[in-house]
């Protein structure tokens, strides 16, 4: 049915028309009652190209939505509905904690009822396209899109790529509210050289495809209904495009056949990148990578039509690309009735959605430092201050539509829970006689939302000087310092550790903030987070991963010198990936292996118990890493191969099938692979303490 209506479609359309439907327009080319504001004299971009264009991005709200779509199908002669798209990133009204976050929680089944919630309100309100998930490895904190990345682990983000992908559309049943995603940055835009945003990208093939291929893959098996081209470079070509790339990795290779989106005018910035002379260039070389639309409409508008006429772009691969956005069009059933859930009244920050939201932020917080059980805090008579305390930027970047009024501060919050509470503001200079009631001092502070995020790059992630020095003199005056901090990357907390009793990473959990942390503190929720990205002594360190590879020369081998190190900083990151505390005691015993030797007929089960020491229940994080002793490529020291995240009172039992295939590795042709020999499987709930078993793979 839906090929015999876009192949009648197809046929119908004029050479303009094909082309409109690969132009992506931003939201100020019309107003808010759906007129077209007209042409702008600076961008190409004629009221001929506005009425046949194909897509907008940027307009948001049920009525905007109905005036712009009926204008629009009525001015288009073939009455073709326009697709919306936006930024839905970590919620649309109701916000969950960034993806970095949300990672941290390592419990993908929030980043499916999160995005569930994101794609209900964002759907009524005509979002039909997200720009998300953003699926690139995260391995550099100096880059501010950190934030948009779920961890610096290629297996943890398969994870979440997945779990994001079905919460936005909802595969299960597509009568639901559900939005299409449009997975990002192909191809491994977080590997920017020293953390630049937007910086050239020089990875090797056999990396690219081991560590970054697996997530976008993930998505894509997921279902994904499109991709998005990354700014960078790989082997010296821009992405948006690279032949190999898009054409032999993304299609071929992948699979994958529906629509690809240039990233915010990377056509066009193929000229700036000196590989192409003109837009007519850069449109043929993008077009010809099978990107079909040129997201912001610089290029493709002035120049696809030219490429087809001249026979540089053929019409076969226009009414391919067309055929693929008509598809999606289609399936989201635009052309039954493109109103379908468009809800002015929709019931956005519902008690439930709410709930989600808390639950998401309790699991994303990860508790650093917890020296002598200062926390859950046992008395009334403690102080809370620091830059972020009175703060309702708590939501973090790319939350649109998230209102700051919806964000109770700390300071408030904590207030209203219990008005013993003493909150000191920090503006001007610390007085520490405002503590004198107060051995205990809770510091909020870290980093504002719009120091990540896109184009906030870093070169200095420390904790800025004045909240360093703050601390140092709240722990000079005696004060028991709990550090709190919020940010969208991992800051260098090397400075600070020494002067307190306990560290939070809060990153920034979104609407219900303030209440996790309330809950956290005082032992409502204990907390279960993990890091997701590993924190750094030094910057000197970046990028940095817990997968290190052993060197020729590695540190362990103990000589004084000429060993792979540095001679003012330890090897290791301050806090690692996988490390997280809870306020219970838990530990791992009993693990046992079925058999030594694993083969492709044989698996073998890890059985063991968690075994909680502590009256309070406990939601632990099950890891197991592998070290492969001899393979024929280099392979991490430690690599994550399974994750699972449950509840446990007393004790709880767990049996792990490992397979052959979850201990290969992927070579530079993404095929899978182990040689025979032996490897180290290491198993624990925390990744720096982890029982180590040794197998045989035949
Ligand atoms: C970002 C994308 C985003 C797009 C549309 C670009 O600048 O890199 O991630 O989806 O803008 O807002």
């Amino acid at each position: 049915m839906c090929n015999v209506f876009i192949e009648d479609l197809i046929k119908e359309m004029t050479l303009e028309e094909k082309v409109g439907q690969c132009v992506q327009l931003s939201a100020d080319y019309y107003e808010v009652s759906g007129e077209i504001t007209g042409p702008k004299s600076t961008s190409n971009v004629s009221l001929e190209d506005i009425k046949n264009t194909g897509s907008v991005l940027g307009i948001f709200g049920a009525e905007e939505y109905k005036n712009i779509q009926s204008m629009h199908i009525k001015n288009h002669r073939l009455n073709i509905p326009l697709l919306f798209m936006a930024d839905i990133v970590h919620g649309c009204n109701t916000i969950f904690p960034v993806p970095i976050g949300l990672g941290s929680s390592f419990n993908p089944k929030l980043a499916y009822e999160s995005s569930r919630v994101a794609a209900l309100e964002g759907r009524q309100q005509g979002i039909h396209v997200t720009f998300a998930p953003m699926l690139d490895l995260a391995v550099d904190p100096r880059w501010g899109r950190n934030m948009e990345a779920t961890s610096e682990d290629p297996y943890l983000n398969t994870l979440f790529a997945k779990a994001y992908v079905e919460g936005f559309q909802d595969s299960d049943d597509n009568q639901k509210e559900s939005m299409a995603s449009c997975i990002k940055h192909f191809a491994a835009y977080g590997m920017v050289k020293a953390g630049r945003e937007y910086n050239t990208v020089d990875l090797s093939k056999r990396m690219l495809m081991s560590d970054h291929i697996p997530s976008y893959k993930a998505g894509i098996d997921a279902g994904a209904s499109m991709v998005m081209t990354a700014f960078n470079t790989y082997d010296s070509i821009p992405c948006t495009g690279n032949k190999y790339l898009m054409n032999t990795l993304l299609r071929d290779k992948l699979g994958f056949d529906k629509t690809v989106i240039s990233d915010w005018g990377a056509v066009k910035e193929l000229i700036n990148h000196q590989v192409a002379s003109d837009d007519y260039m850069a449109t043929v070389k993008s077009f010809n990578a099978t990107c079909d639309i040129d997201m912001m409409a610089n290029s493709y508008n002035l120049e696809l039509l030219n490429a087809v006429n001249n026979g540089d772009v053929s019409l076969q691969q226009l009414d391919d690309a067309v055929r693929r956005i008509l598809t999606l069009k289609y399936d989201l059933g635009l052309f039954d009735d493109p109103y379908k859930f468009i809800n002015p009244d929709c019931d956005l920050l519902s008690k439930k959605s709410l709930e989600i939201a808390k639950q998401a932020s309790d699991e994303s917080i990860v508790l650093l430092k917890n020296n002598n059980n200062i926390l859950p805090i046992k008395t009334d008579n403690y102080a809370i201050t620091g830059p972020m305390a009175d703060s309702s930027d708590l939501m973090g970047p790319w939350s649109w539509h998230g209102k700051q009024e919806d964000v109770v501060s700390n300071a408030k919050y904590f207030r209203e829970e219990n008005p013993k509470i003493n909150y000191v503001s920090t503006n001007g200079v610390l007085n520490t006689m405002h503590f004198k009631n107060n051995d205990i001092v809770i510091y909020i502070g870290g980093e504002n939302s719009y120091e990540s995020g896109e184009s906030n790059s870093k070169t200095n992630i420390n904790l800025e000087a004045s909240q360093v020095n703050n601390i140092k003199t709240l722990f000079e005056a005696g004060k028991k310092v709990v550090y709190v901090n919020y940010s969208g990357r991992p800051l260098v907390l090397t400075d600070i550790e020494p002067y307190t009793e306990a560290i939070i990473q809060a990153w920034f959990p979104g609407t219900m903030a303030s209440a996790s942390l309330y809950d956290i503190i005082t032992g409502k929720v204990n907390p279960s987070g993990k890091l997701s990205m590993s924190f750094p002594r030094n910057i000197g360190q970046c990028p940095l991963s817990y997968r290190e590879y052993q060197t020729g020369r590695p540190k362990e081998l103990g000589l004084d010198d000429y060993v792979s190190k540095y001679i003012d900083s330890e090897n290791t990151p301050l806090y690692q990936f996988g490390q997280g505390l809870s306020y219970s005691d838990c530990n791992v015993k009993e693990v046992e292996l079925s058999s030594n030797v694993i083969t492709d007929d044989v698996d073998v089960k890890i059985t063991g118990v968690i075994e909680n020491n502590s009256d309070l229940i406990s939601k632990e994080v099950l890891q197991v890493y592998l070290n492969d002793k001899c393979s024929d490529l280099i392979r991490p020291l430690k690599e994550l191969i399974y994750v699972d995240k449950f509840e446990v009172e007393n004790t709880k039992e767990f049996n792990i099938t490992i397979t052959k295939d979850m201990l290969k590795y992927i070579d530079s042709e993404f095929n899978k692979t182990i040689e025979d020999g032996e490897v180290e499987l290491f198993i624990g709930i925390d990744s720096t303490i982890l029982i180590s078993k040794t197998i045989e793979v035949r």
